[in-house]
C-alpha cells in the first residue's frame, strides 16, 4: 500500500540513517578468513587491469601490517572516496564483462574483516592521494567521515607505491593478530599458518590468470612468485577431458566441461598431494565453479550427489559470466554460489552419466583384475548379495606343495590356507583404504616366495600346453606378479633355463 501525505494518515517521515560506528562493525563479520579477504582485494587489482600485484605480510614486528599493492589503473581523489564508500556501487548495475566486483562493498568488509585500519594510496596520472578508514575513529566520532591525507609522501608505507597503482594497507591486525602489541609467540605462529593456507587459496583461485605462456598476472607473496595450482589438472597428459557442454541462458552462457584426473600412480606424488590439499581427494572432487576465469568454488556437489572414493578422481569445470550474478547469488566475498534451477536440472543430468561412468570404470577395474588372471591367489566370491575373498586353494603354489606333504598333514596346510582367508582384516582394510587409499600396498614379496609361485605358475602351464613365449604374458595379468615385475622376468627366465 502506497502511503500519501494527506492529514487522514498523518503520514510523516523521520531521518532513521544507521549508526555508522555499529554499522562499520557489523561489516566485519561477513563470513571472510584471511584467504577470503585477500582474494577479494586481488580481484580489485585485476579488474583495474594490474599486471603485477604483491602481498607483503609483515607479522612479527612493532608495526605489523599487510600491504597489497598493484600496478594497476589507480585511482584519483574522488574516485577513491567513492570507492571508501561502503556500497560504493549498485549491485544491480551491469558491469564490464571480466569486472570481478559485483556489490562495492569487497574491499571495506574484506579489509575490515582483518584489520582495524584501512589505508589506500593511488597514484594516477602521477598524482597520489591516500585515504584511511579508521574503525576506532568511525566509532569514537560516530559518523561516516573518512580521512584523507593531503599528503601521503611523508606516510611510512608510501615508497611501497612505484608506478600507477593501488596500495591497500591494513593495520591494527586485530583479527589475525590479536590485541598485544607487539604480537608475540601463539599469535605470529597462528598468523603464519593462515599465511600458508592463503597462499595455496591465491595459487589455487587465480590459477587461470596466473598460468600460460603470457601470464595475465604475476602475484607476489612476501617476495615470492606464487605458482598456478590449477584443480582440473588440465595440463596433464593422463587427464581425461569431456567435451565441452554449453547452457544457453537469456543472460549468457553457462559452460560445463567434466576432468577425470590421472590415476595416483600416473603423477608424481606431490603433485597428487597438492591437487588433494589439506581436505583429501574424497572432499575435493565435485563442482569448481569460476566466474570470468575466477575461481569462486571448488569442490563438492552442491547436494546433486555424494562424494565417493569412486569418484573422487571426478572434477567440474563450470564457467559462468558476471551477468547471472543474481540467477547464481553470487555474495560478496565470491566463495559461495546456488545453482539456479534451469542449471541444476541439466547438470543433474550430466552429473549421474559422469559419476556414473566413473564408478563403473572402476567397480569393473577391480573386478577384472581378479577375473582376469588366470591363476588368482584369491577369488572373489559372489553370493547372496555378499562379496567375500578367499585364497584359490587350486593355485599351483597350493596344489604343488600339498603334493609333496604326506597325506595326515594336507588337511592341516589347507586348513592353514583357509584361515588365512577368512582372519582377512576387512573393517581395518576398509579403514585404512578411505583414509588414505594411497597408502595401502601389499607387503614386499620375499624372492624365495616369489621364486615358488613363478615356478609352480611355469611348471603347471606348461603342463597345460601353453607355450613358453605365453607364460610370461599370462603372469603378467597377475597384479601381484606384475608388481614384482622385474624379479620375476629374472625367476622366470631361470626357471625356463633349467628346463
Ligand atoms: N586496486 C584498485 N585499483 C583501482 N580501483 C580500485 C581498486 N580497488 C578498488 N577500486 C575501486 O573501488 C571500487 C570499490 O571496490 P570494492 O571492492 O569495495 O567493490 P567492488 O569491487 O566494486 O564490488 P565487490 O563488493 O563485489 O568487490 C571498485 O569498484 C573500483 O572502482
Ligand atoms: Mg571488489
Amino acid at each position: 500500500m502506497e502511503f500519501v501525505f494527506n492529514s487522514e494518515y498523518q503520514v510523516r517521515e523521520v531521518q532513521a540513517a544507521p549508526y555508522a560506528s555499529s554499522l562499520i562493525e557489523g561489516h566485519r563479520d561477513f563470513g571472510y578468513s584471511l584467504e577470503t579477504a585477500l582474494a577479494d582485494i586481488v580481484d580489485n587489482s585485476i579488474t583495474a587491469g594490474a599486471s603485477e600485484i604483491r602481498i607483503t605480510a609483515i607479522t612479527s614486528s612493532d608495526t605489523p601490517h599487510i600491504a597489497i599493492v598493484d600496478n594497476g589503473s589507480g585511482m584519483a581523489e574522488s574516485e577513491l572516496v567513492e570507492a571508501m564508500r561502503l556500497g560504493a556501487k549498485n549491485p544491480t548495475h551491469t558491469r564490464l564483462r571480466k569486472d570481478l566486483g559485483r556489490f562495492g562493498l569487497g574491499m571495506k568488509s574484506a579489509s575490515f574483516s582483518q584489520c582495524r585500519q584501512l589505508t589506500v594510496i593511488s597514484r594516477k596520472d602521477g598524482d597520489d592521494t591516500c585515504a584511511i578508514w579508521d574503525l576506532d575513529h568511525v566509532a569514537l566520532k560516530n559518523d561516516w567521515s573518512l580521512t584523507i591525507i593531503g599528503n601521503p609522501t611523508k606516510l611510512t608505507h608510501y615508497p611501497l607505491l612505484t608506478s600507477n597503482g593501488t596500495a591497500i594497507i591494513w593495520e591494527k591486525l586485530d583479527r589475525l593478530l590479536g590485541d598485544a602489541s607487539p604480537p608475540q609467540g601463539k599469535s605470529i605462529e597462528h598468523a603464519n599458518a593462515e599465511l600458508v593456507k592463503a597462499e595455496r587459496h591465491l595459487c589455487q583461485v587465480f590459477h587461470r590468470f596466473l598460468q600460460g605462456s603470457k601470464p595475465r598476472i604475476s602475484l607476489y607473496l612476501n617476495k615470492r612468485k606464487l605458482r598456478p595450482l590449477d584443480p582440473l589438472c588440465s595440463d596433464h597428459p593422463a587427464t581425461q577431458k569431456d567435451p565441452e557442454e554449453i547452457i544457453p541462458l537469456s543472460k549468457g552462457n553457462v559452460r560445463i566441461r567434466c576432468h577425470t584426473l590421472p590415476h595416483h600412480r600416473k603423477m608424481d606424488s606431490e603433485y597428487w598431494d597438492e591437487l588433494a590439499g589439506p581436505e583429501g581427494h574424497v572432499k575435493s572432487q565435485g563442482l569448481y565453479i569460476y566466474r570470468e576465469d575466477r575461481l569462486i568454488i571448488a569442490g563438492g556437489w552442491l547436494g546433486l550427489t555424494r562424494q565417493t572414493e569412486l569418484t573422487k578422481l571426478c572434477r567440474i569445470a563450470i564457467d559462468i559470466p558476471n551477468t547471472m550474478d543474481t540467477d547464481w547469488k553470487i555474495d560478496v566475498k565470491k566463495a559461495s554460489a546456488q545453482l539456479p534451477p534451469q542449471v541444476r536440472e541439466r547438470l543433474k543430468r550430466i552429473i549421474e552419466r559422469f559419476v556414473g561412468t566413473s564408478k563403473r570404470t572402476y567397480s569393473a577395474r577391480g573386478k577384472k583384475l581378479v577375473d582376469e588372471d588366470l591363476h588368482p591367489l584369491w577369488n572373489r566370491v559372489q553370493a547372496n548379495g555378499q562379496i567375500s575373498f578367499k585364497p584359490n586353494l587350486e593355485h599351483p603354489v597350493f596344489s604343488s606343495y600339498a603334493n609333496q606333504l604326506p597325506d595326515n598333514l594336507k588337511d592341516g596346510f589347507y586348513r592353514c590356507i583357509r584361515l588365512v582367508g577368512s582372519g582377512l582384516p576387512i573393517d581395518t582394510l576398509h579403514t585404512e583404504l578411505v583414509g588414505n587409499p594411497e597408502a595401502v600396498v601389499s607387503a614386499e614379496a620375499e624372492t624365495e616366495d616369489l621364486r615358488d609361485l613363478v615356478n609352480s605358475l611355469a611348471e603347471t602351464l606348461l603342463q597345460n600346453g601353453v607355450s613358453t613365449d605365453a607364460i610370461s604374458n599370462i603372469m603378467q595379468a597377475n597384479p601381484y606378479l606384475r608388481d614384482n615385475w622385474e624379479t620375476v622376468t629374472d625367476l622366470l627366465l631361470e626357471f625356463l633355463g633349467k628346463k
